[in-house]
């Protein structure tokens, strides 16, 4: 008796980690093409087994290489070209790379969603849309870290100032014993904080402190680290970076080919909202504003945020493509972003900096053949390929 109610627990919790690894599995492969409750690039996935009969080897063929599937001669091939036609002939991805045991992982897990939409459906509430969860978090990355430092360096003033009154006290205290016999404390208090020497010592400090203060602030005139403008469409990194994992270069086509990344044109959006035309989020608001631009042929203003002064020379695809250096070297965390902010302040010492440190791979580039057999150094930092000097990076 013991013993079938522990098997029990332990299929349960087995089809338990199935699941979890299925759903895993479904969002690295197909959450960029697939909801489960909803239309997205595919079909909503909730009912597929019933569409298919309930027969999963059928479906996992189809998963595998949908285009031979349709193509050829299998029990649902008929079904599965209408559907094919029906999606604009929308090419779904091949997926020979996962085995049968993963593809049907994902498809217990998709069983296993579209029965809990069922009983939430029946139960009256109102949405319904689940899928894509949208975490109201405001984009604060911007201010958070300039308000950390002001706290950090009024804290280390303060802790200065503590250590020096403490030092000129005891230096101070052995001349006022001999002076007066027995002065109260608050009275030694104010007399050290009154001599001349501590008031030195604060004006140096306060002096050191608005020097370099103002140094910085001369320094960052043009920069605009944290800046974060608002858009006029609330357009999500978050979302399509993060969640559905779109790859940057699938926007930003420029940046492993020329200078800019370049921002896509409404020709990019419209692949996919083409077809995704209500958001879980805003509805048809924001979307809406696609599909106008769109119909009226005019571009969406987005409002640039990185900025290079016009006498700086700074190309992508030699970081990105040649220097091998990831986006979020430079712009940081952009797929956890709401709102893009930027990251780095883009000053020359920021350049330099990395310049100096940063190692050249002379094996894995051709173009570095040559300059490598005529260097002594195993390692060489873009300082020494010439990356410090005036003219590479100014006009
Ligand atoms: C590039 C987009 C894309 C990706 C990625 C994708 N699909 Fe599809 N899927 C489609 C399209 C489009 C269709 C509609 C049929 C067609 O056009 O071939 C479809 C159809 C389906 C169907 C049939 C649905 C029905 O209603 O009968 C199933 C099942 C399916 N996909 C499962 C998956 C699974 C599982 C994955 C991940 C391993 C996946 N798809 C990844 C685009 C995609
Ligand atoms: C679905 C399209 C899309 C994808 C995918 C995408 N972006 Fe963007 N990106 C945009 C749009 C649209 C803007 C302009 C609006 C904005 O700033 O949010 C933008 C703006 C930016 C900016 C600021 C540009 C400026 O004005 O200075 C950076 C930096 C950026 N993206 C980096 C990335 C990185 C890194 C990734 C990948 C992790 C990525 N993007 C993926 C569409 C995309
Ligand atoms: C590869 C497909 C793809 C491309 C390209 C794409 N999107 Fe999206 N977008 C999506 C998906 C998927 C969602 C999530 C839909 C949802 O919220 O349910 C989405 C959601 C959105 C939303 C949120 C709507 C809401 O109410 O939550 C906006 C706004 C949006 N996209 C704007 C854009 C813009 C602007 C571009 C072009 C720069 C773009 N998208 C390009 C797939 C794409
Ligand atoms: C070595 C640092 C660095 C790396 C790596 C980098 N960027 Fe940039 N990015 C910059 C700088 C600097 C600017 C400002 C350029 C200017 O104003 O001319 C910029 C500007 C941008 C812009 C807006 C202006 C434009 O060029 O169109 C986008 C979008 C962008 N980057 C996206 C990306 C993406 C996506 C990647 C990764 C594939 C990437 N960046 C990798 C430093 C970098
Ligand atoms: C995160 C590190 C990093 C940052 C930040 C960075 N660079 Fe670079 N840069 C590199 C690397 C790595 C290379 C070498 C790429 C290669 O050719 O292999 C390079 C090469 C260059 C070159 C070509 C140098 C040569 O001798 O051919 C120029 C010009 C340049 N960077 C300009 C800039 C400017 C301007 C900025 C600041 C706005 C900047 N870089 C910021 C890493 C960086
Ligand atoms: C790796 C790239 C790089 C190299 C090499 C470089 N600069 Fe710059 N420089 C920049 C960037 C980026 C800025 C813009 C910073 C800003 O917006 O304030 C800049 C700004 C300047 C300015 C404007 C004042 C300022 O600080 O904002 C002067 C002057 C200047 N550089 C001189 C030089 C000289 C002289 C050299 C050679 C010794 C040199 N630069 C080498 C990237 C570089």
């Amino acid at each position: 008796m013991k013993l079938t109610m522990r098997r029990y627990w332990i299929v349960a919790i087995l089809g338990l980690v199935w699941a979890q690894d299925g759903k895993a599995l479904f969002q690295a492969n197909c959450a960029s093409c697939h909801a489960v409750n909803r239309r997205v690039v595919g079909p909503a996935l909730k009912g597929a087994h019933e569409r298919w009969g309930g027969d999963e080897a059928e479906m996992v063929k189809f998963i595998q290489n949908s285009q031979a599937y349709i193509n050829g001669n299998f029990k649902n091939s008929a079904y599965a070209k209408k559907l094919y036609e029906e999606y604009n002939k929308a090419v779904m991805t091949a997926f020979t790379a996962l085995s049968e045991a993963e593809i049907k992982s994902i498809l217990s897990y998709i069983k296993s969603e579209s029965q809990a939409a069922a009983s939430a459906a029946a139960t009256p509430a109102g949405g319904g849309s689940g899928g894509a969860s949208a975490s109201a978090e405001g984009g604060s990355g911007g201010t958070g870290p300039i308000l950390w430092i002001l706290v950090i360096s009024l804290g280390a003033i303060s802790i200065a100032l503590i250590i020096s009154t403490m030092a000129l006290s005891r230096i101070l205290r052995p001349v006022e014993e001999s002076a007066a016999p027995k002065p109260s404390t608050a009275e030694r208090l104010w007399s050290v904080v009154s001599s001349r020497k501590f008031l030195g010592v604060v004006s140096l400090l306060v002096l050191v402190w608005l020097t370099s203060a103002t140094v910085k602030k001369a320094r960052s005139i043009g920069l605009h680290k944290g800046y974060q403008p608002v858009q006029p469409i609330a357009f999500s990194h978050k979302t399509h970076a993060g969640e559905y994992k779109i790859a940057c270069q699938y926007c930003h086509i420029g940046v492993e080919k020329g200078k800019s990344a370049t921002i896509p044109s409404t020709n990019i959006c419209m692949n996919c909202h083409n077809y995704i035309q209500e958001g879980s989020k805003y509805g048809t608001k924001e979307i809406g504003k696609i599909l106008a631009s769109w119909q009226e042929g005019k571009p969406i203003e987005w409002v640039r945020i990185h900025n290079l002064p016009d006498f700086v020379y700074f190309n992508h695809a030699q970081h990105v493509k040649v220097g091998g250096i990831a986006c979020q070297t430079c712009h940081g965390p952009v797929q956890e972003m709401e709102e893009v902010y930027q990251y780095s302040d883009l000053s020359m010492g920021w350049c330099i900096n990395c310049h100096r440190q940063t190692k050249v791979d002379l094996t894995a580039n051709p173009y570095y053949a040559r300059l490598h057999d005529q260097l002594k150094e195993k390692e060489v930092t873009v300082e020494r390929i010439g990356g410090l000097e005036c003219s590479k990076c100014h006009y």
